[in-house]
């Protein structure tokens, strides 16, 4: 002990003062106990926290996404400084941004103020393939809106992205171009991988020519008939969607197999396919609009032409999948819904077709098989 430090005489009143010390550490100790337990990640409380505010981290990535940090980091790390100059955006606000997301490793700080990409922001990067900087362009803007309108949804049943934007979700990106092709590589970027999965599990070979409706950018078609090299293939979509999707089809090499058309699914579709396949499209829709796509396809489709329609069934059941807040995306933004397989048996039969099967994939998509009756 340093002559500075003196021992406290144990009178009385110091011994009741250390034993009300004791017991107040035993206190604390219970409320930190306490504290520890409630905050632990997994307890229910903290689990709850995570879920109410998990838009923190949507919208940040979605302001990372916005200006393009992983596009700008793909050559090394950089300095806030410098991000901040090339993105023009406020170097503290941007530096608060990149902290937060590199608290959750999407980002690294690999020297004080300067960040380099991670495994989960190299996808961030708009030139990768898979990329799902579209995907949090899409969330982040117009989706988020509609998302903050789901109290008028849920009360009225219609769909919050007309409440915001005025009219349906196809009809203002026909009116935004800009919009238009981050929805089609956010779709890209979000149901790609499926078309992998739906190649493993569906025997398409005996299909001489397979119509994509709805198909997109054309990223489905492309692979299917990149698979099935003596198949032929039409991508028909909205005319300025298929406009856009030249160019990947013939970068694809599958030009001269694939026809596109553009028209209005809700009109007539193609004819001429043994097969007429919609990948995330019924969903869209409600019973009645689907109805009309399904006549339409009923009406185009020879007597023994097949109907794959690829969405995610709803199972029976509280556990977790995915499609269940899908259809809460379908509910808010186009005004659709996921189905369960009751539901898609009773669609297909008011439309003239009979539900001959549904085949699983490796994902939570399904391949609902139907034929005419
Ligand atoms: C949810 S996206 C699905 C895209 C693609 N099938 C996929 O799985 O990634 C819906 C597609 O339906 C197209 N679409 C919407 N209304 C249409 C219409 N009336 N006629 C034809 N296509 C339409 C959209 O342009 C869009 O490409």
């Amino acid at each position: 002990m340093s002559k500075n430090q003196r021992q406290t005489p144990r009178t009385p009143a110091t011994k009741f003062a250390s034993l009300q010390k004791k017991i107040q550490q035993a206190k604390t100790k219970t409320n930190v106990d306490k504290k520890r337990e409630e905050m632990s990640e997994t307890s229910p409380s903290r689990q709850l926290d995570q879920m109410i505010t998990g838009y923190w981290t949507s919208q940040t990535i979605y302001a990372a996404a916005k200006f393009g940090i992983a596009d700008l980091l793909k050559d090394g790390s950089r300095s806030v400084e410098q991000l901040a100059e090339a993105s023009s955006t406020n170097a503290d606000a941007l530096y608060r941004v990149l902290r937060a997301l590199a608290s959750i490793g999407i980002f690294a700080e690999s020297r004080p103020k300067e960040f380099s990409l991670t495994p989960l922001a190299e996808p961030l990067r708009s030139d990768v393939e898979g990329s799902k900087r579209a995907l949090a362009l899409m969330s982040g803007d117009e989706q988020f809106q509609a998302w903050s309108e789901i109290v008028y949804s849920v009360q009225t049943g219609n769909t919050a992205f007309e409440k915001v934007f005025d009219k349906p979700i196809f009809d203002y990106l026909s009116e935004n171009p800009e919009k238009a092709r981050i929805f089609d590589a956010a779709m890209t970027g979000i149901h790609g991988r499926e078309t992998g999965d739906i190649l493993n599990a569906y025997d398409f070979s005996g299909i001489e020519v397979l119509a994509d409706l709805g198909g997109g950018n054309g990223s489905n078609i492309t692979s299917i008939l990149q698979q099935h090299p003596t198949m032929k293939g039409v991508l028909f979509d909205l005319p300025h969607v298929v406009e856009r999707a030249q160019e990947q089809i013939e970068a694809a090499g599958v030009s001269a197999r694939c026809q596109l058309i553009g028209g209005n699914f809700f009109e007539s579709v193609p004819q001429g396919a043994d097969a007429y396949l919609m990948r995330h499209i019924i969903h869209d829709w409600d019973d009645e609009k689907s109805l009309a796509i399904l006549r339409n396809c009923h009406a185009a489709m020879p007597a023994d032409g097949r109907l794959l329609v690829v969405e995610s069934v709803i199972p029976p059941g509280n556990q977790p999948f995915a499609g269940k807040f899908l259809d809460l995306v379908m509910l808010l933004i186009p005004g659709g819904k996921e189905r369960t397989a009751a539901e898609y048996r009773t669609l297909f039969n008011e439309a003239g077709f009979e539900l001959a099967r549904i085949v699983p994939t490796n994902t939570e998509l399904s391949i609902v098989e139907g034929v005419k009756q």
